[in-house]
């Protein structure tokens, strides 16, 4: 359990929002302490923040007073989890740099705890390639950052860079994975994750699911193909199957890690996220996930590639384009084929007639050891709901139409049975 954060309140707008955070954190039986960036105090003052908290704010890396009483080294440490909220694109960037130009910027250096972000700036700041870089390197550094909501800014502009509601924050600070809230002596450099903002489901609290010490692989999403420089060839695929059922392998206690094409959906809690694009890509990034003690394929794997035009191809003058399709690497079969095995292998078969006679015959053409049948011909793909046949070595199981967050549930509680 998380029970002391020391919140770095940084520079803009959404610093009042902080003000929330930490009544919502003390609410939860949460102690605070609260460090205010020089930028943070022209949003709220020091004695807002400390009335709040009930506890001595720090504003200043050379306040001899407090180096005397707590040192920046201490107060980084005696807290479980360091939470930046408001965290702008400059904390981003010196955060990513590793700059301790100040207090707040000194401590996140200086802290071996886990650390979470939760950033709120302008669209563009956000979007923009450094900011990404920087976002990129801290998650592979093991900082937890959450995505920032979607709407209208402050600034007058729309999109994706609103700070998350309060509540979500303190959603995240219950629901860090264990493996991370405790840290590993480590430092945060120890730990890979990204969080949704409103967490579909909740690792367990303990830490210690029936799935606990198991490494399990997923993948989901679509591939995309390029055709040559701004096309590609894709599928419906949403990804959405995939992500639950990572994320509720992972509220089981496993060690998730999720090879994804190209989806807009938030990595669920405690899952360890890589993105690919193509099907060559999510190959490559399946045998480097390995070992594993069990996979489920949920990727819609586009089944052909085309040599990819280095130049966007020309409608001007001329006959339309003839493709020439290749083969891609069937990921499933290579996985259920190979040395590197793991112990139970799942495979999905997406059908739109004769689901189960088709299923069947996958499990056994690919080597899997169940496969998940679904029909494809309405609204499955995209939509919230799937209808499922779970074929085994023992027959053939036709579960309800469930909604795809019961089906992940349901079929991660089956993975840790069999595990
Ligand atoms: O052959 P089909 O695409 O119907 O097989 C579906 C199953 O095989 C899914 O589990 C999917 O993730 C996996 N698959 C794969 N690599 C491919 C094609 C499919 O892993 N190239």
């Amino acid at each position: 359990m998380t029970r002391k954060i020391l919140l770095i309140v940084g520079g803009g707008i959404a610093a009042y929002k902080a003000c929330e955070l930490i009544r919502l954190c003390r609410k939860a039986g949460i102690e605070v302490k609260c460090v205010l960036t020089a930028g943070g105090q022209h949003f709220v003052t020091p004695m807002t923040l400390a009335a709040l908290s009930e506890n001595q704010v720090y504003t200043n890396l050379f306040d001899l007073k407090d180096e005397a009483e707590m040192g920046h080294i201490q107060l980084s440490r005696e807290a479980d989890l360091v939470v930046v909220a408001p965290a702008t694109a400059d904390l981003l960037a010196k955060m990513a740099a590793g700059i301790a130009d100040d207090l707040a910027t000194t401590l996140l250096l200086a802290t071996d705890k886990p650390v979470l972000a939760a950033p709120a700036m302008n669209v563009r700041m956000w979007q923009h390639a450094a900011t990404r870089r920087n976002v990129a390197t801290l998650r592979g550094d093991g900082v937890t950052i959450l995505e920032p909501d979607e709407g209208p800014m402050a600034c007058g502009e729309y999109g994706p860079g609103r700070l998350p509601e309060p509540e979500a924050i303190l959603r995240a600070i219950q629901n860090l994975p264990s493996h991370l809230r405790e840290g590993s002596g480590e430092g945060p450099a120890a730990n890979t994750a990204s969080l949704l903002t409103a967490p579909p489901l909740t690792p367990p609290a303990s830490g210690r699911g029936t799935l606990a010490g198991k490494h399990i692989l997923v993948t989901a999403g679509p591939t995309h193909e390029p055709i040559d420089p701004v096309r590609y060839i894709a599928n419906r695929s949403s990804g959405k199957q995939g992500y639950a059922i990572a994320g509720a392998l992972a509220a089981l206690g496993a060690r998730v890690t999720l090879v994804s094409g190209p989806v807009t959906l938030a990595t669920p809690p405690g899952v360890t996220r890589v993105d690919v694009e193509t099907a060559q890509d999510m190959a490559n990034a399946v045998a480097q996930a390995l070992p594993a003690d069990a996979a489920v394929m949920v990727a819609a794997v586009g089944d052909w590639h085309v040599e990819a035009a280095a130049q966007k191809l020309k409608k001007e003058g001329g006959a339309p384009p003839t493709l020439h399709l290749s083969e891609n690497p069937d990921i499933l079969a290579m996985l259920a084929a190979s040395p590197r095995r793991p112990a139970l292998v799942v495979g999905f078969a997406a059908e739109t007639e004769r689901v189960v006679d088709h299923a069947v015959a996958k499990r056994t053409r690919k080597g899997a050891d169940w496969i998940v049948a679904n029909d494809v011909s309405g609204d499955v793909m995209g939509g919230e709901a799937n209808a499922i046949h779970l074929v085994t070595a023992d027959g053939v199981e036709h579960w309800e139409r469930l909604p795809k967050q019961d089906v992940a549930r349901r079929l991660a509680e089956r993975i840790a049975d069999a595990l």
